[in-house]
């Protein structure tokens, strides 16, 4: 049978094509980020105002958003630093003028320093410098919006190859692993993925967040690393043979940081304060959509979020730990995606990002299959982990309520740890759809048997015939639903 794929918004109560990846969406390149209006959908049929929603695997945090958005009291849990500081960052923006406020008040105050790095001898600051196997091959300047090529002067070659090592003062050590699926050793260090340029504007820029209040001090750290990818050595060239006008040419583009640590032999150095300014506008820009919406209140415990007028309760740590404080029978639904086995390795990649903001991430307790031996991360370990957590889940919602979990995997091996929900006699599976992505920033698995879409899967807790049947309707005209299990033999 051929399966059709949800199309995201679809289902709303007024349909709309899928926005995709953006305003704040787009903001951020999150590991493995899902569109919302995935869970939006979910979201807005099966709860009601001020009803809880839980994700124990929280990710970029647009969730969080979505049901401040919405109305809907929200408890999210993610192991990795970032994550959390990213869904603050949504939850309690700084004013769109105060950003950009402060924004330019960096720029007055490191302009010199931004010369002194990348000025060349015509008086103008280089924008790229391309590299080919440690040599400068080609230097580019922006006039208005154009990029020029110029050939860089002697000096100017002088300056750049013999510019200084510089040790970063503000970013703790990174810590890799000997991980050959992302490129990673445990030698790496920040002086091999970046130029010491590079270095010390981030070491600028990290110091010079410090000076604003917390709201401020965190969207300028987001937005940091929301660009550092882009000014390590990691951007490739993309050469393209094109043609312009009829003339065969050999263009040379600007690629990304796309996954991993790959150091390709050539590759663009672009210049470092453009990409936080890129970065920064972008934000700016989002932030209009929700400028005048009042910030969620924070809880600053679980008990809490359910006697106040809070909205939100946010931890990084171990959802297996922190689920045990939620209260049984309290939660109307938990949507979920946990991490798909050996999909993406969150905490390796988001190294980077954690370590220029000194946040320590919690290795041994993050739900992965690795590929770094040395962590010990064995597809059982994973699966007895999910199941703990999948239980849990189980037991904090309510009669009725209804978890939702995203998933795909590439063996049934890993199709297994889903097993507990299939066993449990306090849980009804009544099916599942395909859920295809809508923009390439998600991670694809290219490898072999890895599968194009996700599947959400959905179960009903101590379901009543009458209630379940309520709830079934708003999916079986989903199309490619099913209401048996997807094959996992895929
Ligand atoms: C698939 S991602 C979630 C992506 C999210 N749905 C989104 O759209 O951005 C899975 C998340 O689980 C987190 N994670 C891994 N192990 C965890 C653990 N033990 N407790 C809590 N979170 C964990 C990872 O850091 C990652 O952010």
């Amino acid at each position: 049978m051929r399966q059709e794929t949800f199309k995201f918004g679809e289902f709303l109560e007024t349909p709309q094509p899928p926005k995709g990846y953006q305003g704040l969406s787009g903001f951020h390149k999150y590991w493995g980020k899902k569109p919302i209006e995935a869970w939006e959908f979910l979201i807005a049929h099966l709860t009601d105002k001020n009803e809880v929603v839980l994700d124990p695997f929280l990710g970029s945090g647009l969730i969080a958003r979505k049901c401040l958005d919405l109305n809907r009291k929200f408890i999210g849990f993610d192991i990795n630093p970032l994550s959390i500081e990213l869904t603050k960052l949504y939850l309690t923006p700084p004013k769109q003028s105060e950003l950009r406020k402060a924004i330019s008040e960096i720029y007055s105050s490191i302009r010199d320093e931004i010369s002194v790095l990348y000025g060349l001898s015509n008086g103008k600051n280089a924008s790229h410098y391309l590299w080919n196997k440690g040599e400068l091959s080609k230097v580019w300047i922006k006039e208005g919006r154009k990029r020029i090529e110029i050939d860089p002067t002697e000096r100017d070659i002088k300056n750049l190859v013999s510019s200084k090592y510089y040790d970063s003062k503000q970013s703790r050590q990174p810590i890799f692993f000997d991980n050959s699926r992302i490129n990673a050793k445990k030698s790496l260090k920040l002086s091999d993925l970046f130029s010491p340029r590079a270095l010390r504007l981030i070491d600028l820029l990290s110091e010079l967040s410090s000076q604003y209040d917390d709201n401020l001090s965190r969207a300028i750290r987001m937005i940091l690393t929301a660009s550092v990818g882009q000014m390590s050595k990691m951007v490739f060239a993309v050469s393209k043979r094109g043609k312009t006008k009829g003339a065969v040419t050999d263009k040379i583009e600007v690629g990304s940081w796309v996954i991993g640590y790959w150091l390709p032999a050539v590759y663009f150095e672009v210049n470092a304060w453009n990409c936080f300014e890129n970065k920064a506008n972008k934000l700016i820009k989002a932030l209009n959509d929700i400028d005048d919406l009042p910030p969620s209140q924070l809880a600053q415990s679980i008990p809490q979020l359910f006697h106040n007028d809070c909205n939100s309760f946010l931890q990084c740590g171990d959802s297996e730990k922190w689920l045990q404080e939620i209260p049984s029978q309290s939660i109307k639904l938990v949507l979920t995606d946990p991490p798909h086995g050996d999909r993406i390795p969150y905490l390796e990649l988001s190294e980077l990002w954690n370590c220029i903001c000194s946040y320590q991430a919690d290795y041994r307790n993050e739900l992965v299959v690795s590929n770094a031996k040395e962590r010990g991360k064995t597809v059982e370990k994973y699966n007895q982990k999910l199941a703990k957590i999948l239980s849990e889940s189980l037991r904090v919602l309510v009669d009725n309520g209804v978890l939702a979990v995203m998933f795909n995997a590439r063996s049934k091996a890993h199709w297994d740890s889903l097993h507990t929900l299939d066993e449990s006699k306090e849980v009804i599976y009544v099916g599942c759809y395909p859920m295809e992505y809508s923009a390439g920033s998600v991670v694809q698995d290219n490898r072999i048997g890895g599968l194009k879409h996700d599947y959400v899967l959905i179960y009903i807790k101590s379901a009543h015939k009458k209630a379940s049947q309520e709830i079934v309707k708003h999916f079986c005209e989903i199309p490619g639903w099913l209401s048996e299990y997807p094959n996992k033999e895929q």
